[in-house]
Formats: C-alpha cells, sequence, structure tokens
C-alpha cells in the first residue's frame, strides 16, 4: 500500500478536477476499490450506480462489457475504460449473430442475456441479468422456456431452480471453469473453511460450496454468517478487498486471477483522467435496443 500513495493521491487530486465518479468492481485490486474508487461492488451494484449517476465523467474500473454497459445507462455521459483491451472471455464466446440463430431455431423463445456479453449481443436481447438476479429475470419473462445465454455453469445453477427450461449456449468464465471439486474438498478438510463459490463455477464445484452468490452477495454472507475461515471461490481480488472489512475472518485459498480485470491499474487510471480517454460509445441503434434489454433488468433488481 505505501508505495501506491502517490498514485492514489495524484489520481484523487484528477479526479476532484474532473468531477469524475470512479466505479469499481469487486475484482479490482484494493489500492483500486480501496484507494480510489467512489462506488464498488458487483456487476449489477455498477449497473445500478451508473444508471442514478448524476457525475458527467464516469472511469470504469473493470472490464469494457462493464463500461458499455454503464454508457448504454448513462448514455448523455461520458464513460472511460483506463484500458480498452479488458475484455471477457464470457463476452467473446457469442456473437449477435449467434443470438439471431438461436432464435430461428426457438421461435418466440424469449432469450436472457448475461451482463457479460456485448452491446450487440444485449441488442439482441429480451432482457438482461447479472449473477445476482438471473434467477428472478429468467422467471419474471413469464414463459416455459428460455435461451440463456452464454454462461453454460450459470445456467445450469439457474436451471437446477426454475421449472423453466432453459436453452444455454457453451460459454464459461475463465477464472472460475478451472476452480474442481477436490480444490474444494481439500479447502474444507485441510482448513476446515466454509466455501463460498460465484455461480460461474461447474455444477460440481457448486455441490461442494456452503453458499452460491454473486460478489455483493459474497459479502452481505460473511457479515451475517461471520465464519472464523472461508475460501471465496472466486477471483483472488475478491478477498484481498473482504480482509479489510472483516479482519476477524481469515481467508484462505483457492483463488484465480482475472487477467482481463488486471489490465486495469492506477497509473492507467491516472492517464485515464489525465488524457481523457478511453472514450467508450455504442452506435445509438444498438444502444437503444440494448437499453430495452438492460431497463428489464433493472426493474426486476436484486
Ligand atoms: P458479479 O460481480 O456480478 O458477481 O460478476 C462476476 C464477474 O465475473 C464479473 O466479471
Ligand atoms: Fe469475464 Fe470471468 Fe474475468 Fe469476470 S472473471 S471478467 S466473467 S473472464
Amino acid at each position: 500500500w505505501p508505495m501506491h500513495l502517490p498514485w492514489i493521491d495524484a489520481i484523487l487530486r484528477l479526479k476532484e478536477q474532473r468531477g469524475a465518479v470512479i466505479m469499481a468492481h469487486s475484482y479490482q485490486s484494493p489500492e483500486i476499490f480501496h484507494g480510489v474508487a467512489d462506488v464498488t461492488g458487483d456487476s449489477l451494484s455498477l449497473a445500478q450506480a451508473a444508471a442514478s449517476c448524476s457525475a458527467e465523467l464516469i472511469v470504469i474500473c473493470g472490464v469494457y462489457f462493464m463500461a458499455e454497459t454503464a454508457k448504454i445507462l448513462a448514455p448523455d455521459r461520458t464513460v472511460l475504460i483506463p484500458d480498452l483491451h479488458a475484455g471477457c472471455s464470457l463476452a467473446s464466446s457469442i456473437t449477435a449473430a449467434d443470438v439471431r440463430r438461436l432464435r430461428a431455431m426457438h421461435p418466440g423463445v424469449p432469450v436472457v442475456s448475461y451482463v457479460n456479453t456485448t452491446a450487440d449481443v444485449k441488442a439482441e436481447s429480451d432482457a438482461c441479468c447479472t449473477s445476482a438476479n438471473a434467477l428472478q429475470v429468467v422467471e419474471a419473462m413469464g414463459s416455459k422456456k428460455v435461451i440463456f445465454i452464454p454462461d453454460r455453469f450459470l445456467g445450469a445453477y439457474v436451471a437446477a431452480q426454475t421449472n423453466v427450461e432453459l436453452v444455454l449456449w457453451n460459454g464459461t468464465c475463465e477464472v472460475h471453469e478451472i476452480f474442481t471439486a477436490q480444490q474444494m474438498r481439500h479447502a474444507r478438510e485441510r482448513f476446515n473453511a466454509k466455501l463460498i463459490a460465484h455461480p460461474e463455477c461447474s455444477p460440481e464445484v457448486l455441490a461442494e460450496a456452503d453458499f452460491v452468490g454473486s460478489t455483493s452477495a459474497m459479502s452481505q454472507w460473511l457479515e451475517k454468517v461471520k465464519p472464523d475461515r472461508v475460501a471465496l471461490i472466486t477471483e483472488c481480488s475478491m478477498a484481498d478487498n473482504l480482509r479489510t472489512k472483516f479482519p476477524q475472518i481469515e481467508f484462505v485459498q483457492p483463488c484465480n486471477l482475472c487477467p482481463h480485470m488486471k489490465q486495469i491499474t492506477l497509473p492507467n487510471i491516472f492517464n485515464c483522467l489525465r488524457d481523457l480517454r478511453h472514450e467508450v460509445t455504442v452506435p445509438a441503434d444498438v444502444a437503444s435496443r440494448a437499453r430495452r434489454a438492460l431497463d428489464r433488468m433493472l426493474q426486476v433488481g436484486r
């Protein structure tokens, strides 16, 4: 931390001058999450914050689909991302043409897309969801069958809790798909730890978990249960960020790093505010169709 202080000070000064709001996802490193962000949380919290943001300038410390989502929900604000190449294996697993083909194969079946998708894919969808409200959004469609894209593990997790039949896509999160049930058992037996997993993990991993939820739900669960020892089966910064909030809880491995989230750094946040780059834009016709799907998600809420 002390080595980060000069960058943090410089960013805080520049942020003030620019009148900017910095929003950081739970997977951002502690020096960003605790050091410079005004808003932190899961994908749903960031989308809600963007939709109600009064600042002219929003800096998204997260991956590209999060910045696109913020721009669609706050079209008259300037939205910047410190690194344009912060991608996501789920967002790159499906295209708008794929969604049109799925619709042609399943006429009349509504499409729910996870927010971890491009704006083009959202524009082809009836509603978006996050890991915090996927089940509620699927059920709100009022249909016996729903096309659920692109995360097949989140889809399987939702399918197990509803009578709605889900048509799934073969997308996965490269960070969560590599956890194994054996790692889970090891963490439980070796450390006597509670196991909290993100629903992007495989069904075998989720079957071993004491709790499954979005990154914000994980934090709320810890607040409520206050276990002595816990393994957060998700991106490593999650535990790094919560250690400060819950000093009495011991956080144990395993965790995996998301290389895309880690593209965002204090120096590139500083450059972003200094040079007002990189601005995120979404073509108007795509944005207006994607907005409908995102608004439906926000109506369902958490
Ligand atoms: P949530 O913050 O919505 O749980 O999402 C996790 C994730 O992998 C985002 O990239
Ligand atoms: Fe995408 Fe997974 Fe990284 Fe989240 S953690 S941004 S889902 S690759």
